[in-house]
């Protein structure tokens, strides 16, 4: 099976003794996981320990999120959402695995980087609308409050405006949050997260505290803000109204006889060549992996990691 992902240009070097050589050509270079990905989340743990009970929100998570997509992960309460979207924000760290937002390593900053990576690279906004604005200042204020090094006072103004209009709350630029609704507050909350250009926008439960029609508001705002901004979006949500990702994976079944000789086991590699998918065992990392990165191509190869369930009939 591994040779069936070698290199495909070249099937003249499949000679005996050759085949290993093959396999580590190939191993060479083939892109890190979520190579290019604005969000990639690699086995993540997070373990809290409290009064001496142990609790597992996260058992291992495999995240892969496209620069420029708007992505709604579902799930029921206590599945973790929250504890990923603290871990995103740079407010918490992960017990264990390996999670990058655009490029950056969260687990390797440093408290200044991270300062900066909180300030510019993410925005969030949390279930709790009263978290999102501060109270006694108006929704223009609020979206103007981020934008300490973001031009000229009156070009702050300006875009802080530009913002209200796209999630269409415009008409309450001048209000306080007490004389806004639900929907009208959240919406500033995103023209707020906004503000500062991030290439992130996280949304833990934004439309938890709101009605249907006004939750479907707050969709519509998190998608203008993907379509016309390009800011990649991710939600957590156990709301099913949520827009969902467009074309959900497809589930495939691999003879039991071909993956258990190779010890493929809850997760497998997949990659795509010019004229087949390989499927590869889905190796531990190792330094020795890690040391031979390989040098930037122009284009990575199109790799993607699925698990693998148990055979149905077992
Ligand atoms: N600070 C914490 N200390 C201990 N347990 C926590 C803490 N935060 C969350 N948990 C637990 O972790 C699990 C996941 O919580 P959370 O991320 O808030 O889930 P969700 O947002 O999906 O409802 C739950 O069992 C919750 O009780
Ligand atoms: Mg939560």
């Amino acid at each position: 099976m591994a040779m069936t992902a070698g290199t495909a240009d070249d099937p003249g070097a499949t000679s005996a003794g050759g085949v290993a050589a093959l396999g580590a050509e190939a191993e060479r270079g083939r892109g890190a996981y979520g190579e290019g990905a604005m969000v990639v989340c690699d086995r993540l743990v997070r373990i809290y320990a409290a009064e001496g009970i142990e609790v597992q929100a996260l058992q291992g998570l495999d995240l892969l999120v496209g620069k420029g997509e708007l992505t709604a992960l579902v799930g029921a309460s206590g599945s973790g959402k929250s504890t990923l979207m603290n871990i995103l924000a740079g407010l918490d760290t992960p017990t264990a695995g390996a999670v990058r937002v655009a490029g950056q390593d969260l687990a390797a900053m440093s408290a200044r980087e991270r300062i900066s990576y909180r300030r510019g690279t993410v925005g969030f906004i949390w279930q709790q609308t009263s978290r999102n604005l501060l109270p006694y200042l108006t929704a223009l204020q609020n979206v103007i409050l981020p934008m300490r090094f973001a031009g000229s006072r009156r070009g702050r103004a300006a875009r802080a405006m530009e913002l209200l209009d796209l999630l269409g709350v415009g008409h309450c630029a001048h209000r306080k949050q007490e004389a806004m609704s639900g929907g009208e507050q959240q919406r500033t909350a995103i023209a707020t997260a906004l503000a500062n250009r991030p290439e992130l926008l996280l949304a833990d439960e934004p439309t938890g505290e709101l009605d249907s029609v006004t939750a479907r508001e707050v969709f519509g705002a998190l998608q203008a803000a993907n379509a016309e901004l390009g800011v990649t979006v991710l939600l957590v949500t156990h709301d099913p109204r949520s827009p969902r990702r467009s074309g959900a994976p497809s589930r495939w079944q691999l003879p039991r006889e071909m993956i258990e000789p190779l010890g493929m086991r809850e997760r497998v590699r997949l990659e795509a060549e010019r004229d087949h998918i390989g499927v590869w065992p889905d190796a531990p990392r190792s330094a020795a992996s890690e040391d031979a990165s390989p040098p930037a191509a122009a284009s990575p190869p199109a790799t993607a990691r699925l698990p693998v369930s148990p055979p149905e009939d077992s």
